[in-house]
């Protein structure tokens, strides 16, 4: 399968694109507009091609989907806290980008689209665990433009025929995420022995899923979904993020007078939980706990200083004390 990857380049599509290059042998294109958090480090130990250009872009979409078979759409701004302060470019990619591949995998007619999206376009559940069939209520511009991208998707099926699967994962974490996210966030700074800034009371809860457990569950749905639906994808655990943080600290060997109370997110959604029976019907299983793959993850970010140490000291730290109010050490 010649397949095309948008967003291959960052956390989850490099995992994807290394899990299919040595798992399934696939020849792999990636497009990608290596944004802040897309990095072509992330894909130097792999033999692929990379197209440097924007999912809304149908030049640079006609120049990459040449030859291939399907597309796995990564491509997005993702993270929760830019999107209240800076939501146009969630809209041009998440919406715009994912209508302009739409139109190039139709006029193609290519076999399948999968487009990756999230749990938080369900928004938050006290109880219980959302299923493929629970209201799309998202709450943050981030998740507003993930349920537009889902929607779009969703109508290129009813409307064109074109065979699209939608994958939602929950809490994705392990080698490779942008320091941004709450878990290399922490673990980073535990590391350096700077302040853990933690939102509201900490008892926001996330559903944690290892991110090579969603590149197979990814490939599942790419494999043997049913064309025009969806498939939720979550981790085996939840855990609040005061608890994730304490993880941390006992496993950098540092010391909870790190923690730092911060204001809250604006509109903070408080637990995130999906029910997975309908990808375990396919054949797919969690097989990370997360107490083995954050203690994996964290021994990553130690050994491979090569791959964050540029990031430390580039545009994060201006993002950093724009957002957090004070610098890195
Ligand atoms: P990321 O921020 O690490 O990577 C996003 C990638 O998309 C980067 O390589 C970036 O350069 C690229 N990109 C951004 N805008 C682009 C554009 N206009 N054209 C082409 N490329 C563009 O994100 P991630 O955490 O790896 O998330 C990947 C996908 O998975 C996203 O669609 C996200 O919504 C979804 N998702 C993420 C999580 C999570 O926990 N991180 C969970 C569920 C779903
Ligand atoms: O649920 C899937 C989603 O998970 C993905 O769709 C998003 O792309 C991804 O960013 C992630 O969103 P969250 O908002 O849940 O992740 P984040 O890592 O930003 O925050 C996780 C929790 O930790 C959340 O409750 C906010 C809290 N947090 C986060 C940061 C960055 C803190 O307490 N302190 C922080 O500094």
């Amino acid at each position: 399968m010649k397949l095309l990857v948008c967003g291959g380049a960052g956390f989850i599509g490099s995992n994807f694109v290394r899990h299919r290059v040595r798992d399934h042998g696939d020849e792999v294109v990636v497009l990608d507009k290596l944004t802040y958090a897309g990095r072509r480090e992330n894909l130097q130990d792999l033999d692929v091609e990379l197209v440097h250009g924007a999912i809304e872009d149908p030049d640079a979409v006609a120049q990459a989907i040449a030859g291939c078979d399907a597309i796995v759409n990564f491509a997005a701004e993702t993270h929760v806290d830019r999107s209240i302060h800076g939501p146009k470019d969630f809209v041009d990619t998440n919406v715009t980008g994912t209508l302009t591949l739409l139109e190039a995998a139709r006029e193609h007619a290519l076999a399948r689209y999968v487009q990756i999206s999230t749990d938080e376009v369900y928004g938050s559940i006290e109880e219980g665990s959302f299923t493929e069939e629970s209201p799309l209520q998202p709450s943050s511009p981030y998740s507003a433009s993930k349920a537009g991208g889902d929607l779009l998707v969703s109508s290129y099926t009813h409307t064109h025929g074109l065979e699209t699967v939608i994958c939602r994962g929950s809490n994705n974490y392990g080698p490779y995420q942008y320091p941004e996210k709450l878990i290399p966030l922490m673990v980073l700074n535990a590391l350096h022995g700077d302040r853990l800034p933690v939102y509201g009371d900490g008892m926001n809860v996330r559903n944690w899923l290892y991110v090579e457990d969603f590149a197979r569950g990814i490939s599942h749905a790419l494999t043997h979904g049913a064309p025009g639906e969806v498939y939720n994808v979550g981790g085996p655990d939840e855990a609040p993020n005061l608890e994730v943080v304490r993880t941390i600290i006992e496993l950098t060997g540092t010391d909870e007078s790190l923690i730092e109370w911060v204001t809250d997110r604006p509109g903070h959604d408080r637990r995130y939980s999906l029910g997975s029976e309908k990808i375990r019907a396919l054949g797919w299983e969690a097989q990370v706990r997360f107490t083995d793959g954050l203690a994996r993850t964290v021994d990553w970010y130690r050994e491979n200083t090569w791959w964050w140490q540029p990031i430390r000291s580039g545009e994060y730290r201006a993002y950093y004390e724009r957002h957090y109010g004070r610098s890195l050490g």
